[in-house]
């Protein structure tokens, strides 16, 4: 990373007036996003009404569009949800744990030459505070929340926004292309025909 000093941001507000700052050039350094996001310390206070759970499955909920540029989403992980194995359709994702742990698993992108099943790269617990980073070129991942006790938030970027992904099946490879959706969006609560998500 350029030498670029990190300004820690105070609030959660603070980090979206600075992602915006950072986002109106299309020219991302993405280490000095990732330290911009990590110095942020977690303060649920802020967060909480953005914070959707479901019972079912985990739910995405839309804090802020970017100005176009990148959605800022936060993510509510019930014991034991987890995404399906997932590309990012050629954007940018930055993950932060904003409370409690999730589990991260990297995938090679299958083999046309090889069907079979996917191959596992390496699998990390991310802490509270501490931001991830993927995109297509570094593979293709699946988060989970293991505990059977606590559920997790995160805060996720992905920019420039994206509708749909691919989603794959571990065992075969195959993959299949589904609809992003939003539980919730700046607080309110998507109504219902609109909040059918995918398995992704
Ligand atoms: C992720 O890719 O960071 C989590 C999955 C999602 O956005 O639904």
């Amino acid at each position: 990373m350029d030498q670029t000093k990190i300004v820690k941001p105070e609030t959660l507000n603070d980090l979206i007036k600075t992602l915006h700052k950072i986002f109106e050039s299309d020219n991302i350094n993405v280490e000095e996003v990732q330290s911009i996001m990590e110095a942020y310390d977690s303060n649920p206070q802020e967060w909480m009404k953005f914070a959707i759970f479901d019972q079912y499955r985990y739910t995405r909920n839309l804090v802020d569009d970017g100005n176009g540029k990148f959605n800022l989403l936060i993510l509510c992980w019930g014991e034991g949800h987890g995404s399906s194995i997932h590309d990012h359709t050629d954007s940018h994702c930055f993950m932060k744990l904003l409370q409690g742990q999730l589990k991260e698993t990297l995938f090679d992108w299958p083999d046309r030459e090889l069907p079979g099943g996917m191959v596992q790269k390496s699998q990390r617990i991310l802490q509270e505070n501490q931001c991830a980073y993927i995109n297509d070129s570094i593979g293709l991942h699946r988060v989970e929340n293991v505990s059977h006790t606590e559920c997790a938030v995160s805060l996720h970027l992905y920019s420039p926004p994206f509708q749909t992904c691919q989603t794959f099946d571990q065992r075969t490879g195959h993959h299949d292309t589904v609809k992003m959706t939003f539980w919730s969006k700046f607080g309110e609560r998507t109504p219902y025909e609109t909040t059918a998500q995918e398995n992704n």
